[in-house]
């Protein structure tokens, strides 16, 4: 029986904080039906066909042919660049991060059991870009091409890049060799592409939302051509969604997590969410779930289309790094913030701090300890901390840091954002802000039928040069 990831919240609530600071718990008890409303009106959209996220971790042939791709290009390929953006790739790098090695693409092939290297490109600076590819072998090279629209400007752009310089180099069967695109099923651009070139794709459903496409061949292809647990990964995704069935609140970690986050927001002004994770492999996950709680609900109207302006303020941080660096703002600035703590209980690697290494007597203290420990005791004397000065924290912590554990975590997260959706009244599935921006920059950039916004040049008594 593997085991489930636990969400203590003890320090976001009065007991430990004093009622001034922490949410009474009482308030938890009396918003138990409001959660029952919540969970039904979730389920039934969920029926409805519209909260497509739900379904990739059952989808055993999707899980067959990213099996089948990874098997096959994973090992043809020497490197795999990955081209998306936002939502076509925060999941794939926060897969890759948790479930491989450190450092992957440094190590040898033996040591990476002669999987592919993994690049996932989620910018467009091209002093990022143009030397990147400059060095790559292409040869040697499969370009996966992320986009679920099939028509974002970012990534359509580094395709052609990408494809003409393949061109140079290829004709028209090895340029196709060297590309794999993960798009709609029907609609897009890059739909029609790989249909007039017969280049090979992997489906996004299009009732997955692109932030919340973790389990769908976007985040799925990627980290099986490297090796990654997919299928274990579903499995801990299916083992929250089951857990997540009931509608009672106490026993329901992602409800518990979206019902304090809200509570900390709208009755506590804690607007700015931290989630500041314990380790390294875990940051890119706090960094996938900072857009997708950004994304989701922040929103100028609710769903019955009112001006309402809600959401909090997502941030990632890294738990010991952080400590030395945003923590006391956390512990003396404004009573304005959560902070959810991703650990892991059992670490598969730890190195010991030698016992005799110590020759000043004040470093004695840490000989014969590990690393471990001592990330360990950093997170729980800030975690105590923050509560002694009423600052409320939580922390969800991970059996260990394998597929199962990650796979329940990213589910959990998921299925919080939903339900936090419906707290504020607003839809998690659209983005209007994303798209007028992305409207206006196709309209600079000549693009025909989209408007570029007027010229405003800067006043120049309010510029300083
Ligand atoms: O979550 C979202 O919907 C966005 O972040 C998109 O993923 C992002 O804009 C990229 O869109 P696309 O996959 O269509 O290229």
């Amino acid at each position: 029986m593997p085991e489930r990831l636990a969400l203590d919240y003890n320090h976001m609530l009065s007991p430990r904080l004093g009622e001034a600071r922490g949410i009474d718990p009482a308030r938890l008890d009396a918003l138990a039906e409001r959660f029952r409303a919540v969970h039904a009106e979730v389920r039934r959209r969920r029926e409805a066909g519209e909260l497509g996220f739900f379904d990739p971790p059952y989808d055993t042939a999707i899980l067959d042919e990213v099996r089948k791709f990874g098997d096959g290009l994973g090992q043809a390929f020497e490197t795999i660049v990955v081209l998306g953006i936002g939502g076509s790739a925060r999941g794939a790098i926060a897969l890759r991060d948790a479930l491989v090695a450190p450092f992957w693409n440094e190590l040898d092939d033996d040591a990476r059991s002669f999987y592919p290297k993994l690049y996932i490109l989620d910018t467009i600076d091209p002093a990022t870009i143009g030397p990147f590819l400059d060095r790559l072998d292409l040869g040697k090279t499969l370009f996966n091409v992320v986009s679920k629209s099939g028509s974002t400007a970012e990534t359509m752009a580094r395709f052609l890049i990408v494809r003409d310089r393949l061109a140079r180099e290829f004709d028209g069967d090895g340029v196709r060799r060297h590309l794999l695109f993960t798009t709609d099923p029907e609609e897009g651009a890059l739909r029609r592409i790989a249909r007039d070139e017969r280049i090979a794709t992997l489906p996004i459903p299009p009732n997955v939302a692109g932030r919340f496409s973790v389990f769908t061949p976007v985040g799925l292809l990627p980290a099986a051509l490297v090796g990654g647990d997919v299928a274990r990964l579903l499995e801990g995704a299916r083992d929250m969604d089951r857990r997540c069935a009931t509608d009672v609140l106490a026993d329901n970690p992602a409800g518990l997590f979206a019902t304090l986050q809200h509570l900390a927001d709208t009755d506590k002004g804690a607007s700015i969410q931290v989630m500041a994770a314990c380790c390294d492999r875990l940051y890119a996950t706090a960094d996938w779930f900072r857009q997708l709680w950004a994304e989701s609900l922040g929103k100028r109207t609710n769903r019955a289309g009112d001006d309402v302006f809600v959401g909090p303020t997502p941030v990632a941080a890294r738990g010991a790094t952080d400590a030395h660096a945003q923590l006391q703002l956390w512990l003396e600035g404004p009573f304005d913030k959560t902070v959810t703590f991703l650990a892991v209980r059992d670490l598969d690697e730890d190195v010991e701090i030698p016992a005799g290494a110590a020759t000043d007597p004040a470093l004695a203290y840490l000989g014969g300890r590990t690393l471990g420990e001592l990330l360990r005791a950093g997170r729980l004397a800030t975690a105590r901390a923050l509560a002694e000065r009423g600052r409320m924290n939580m922390t969800i912590e991970l059996p260990r840091l394998d597929a199962h554990a990650l796979g329940q975590l990213l589910m959990m997260l998921q299925i919080a954002t939903v339900y936090a959706a419906e707290l504020y009244g607003v839809d998690p599935l659209d983005q209007p802000g994303v798209e007028r921006g992305k409207q206006l920059a196709d309209g600079l950039m000549g693009r025909p039928g989209f408007a570029a916004p007027e010229a405003s040049p800067p006043d120049p008594r309010f510029t300083s040069r």
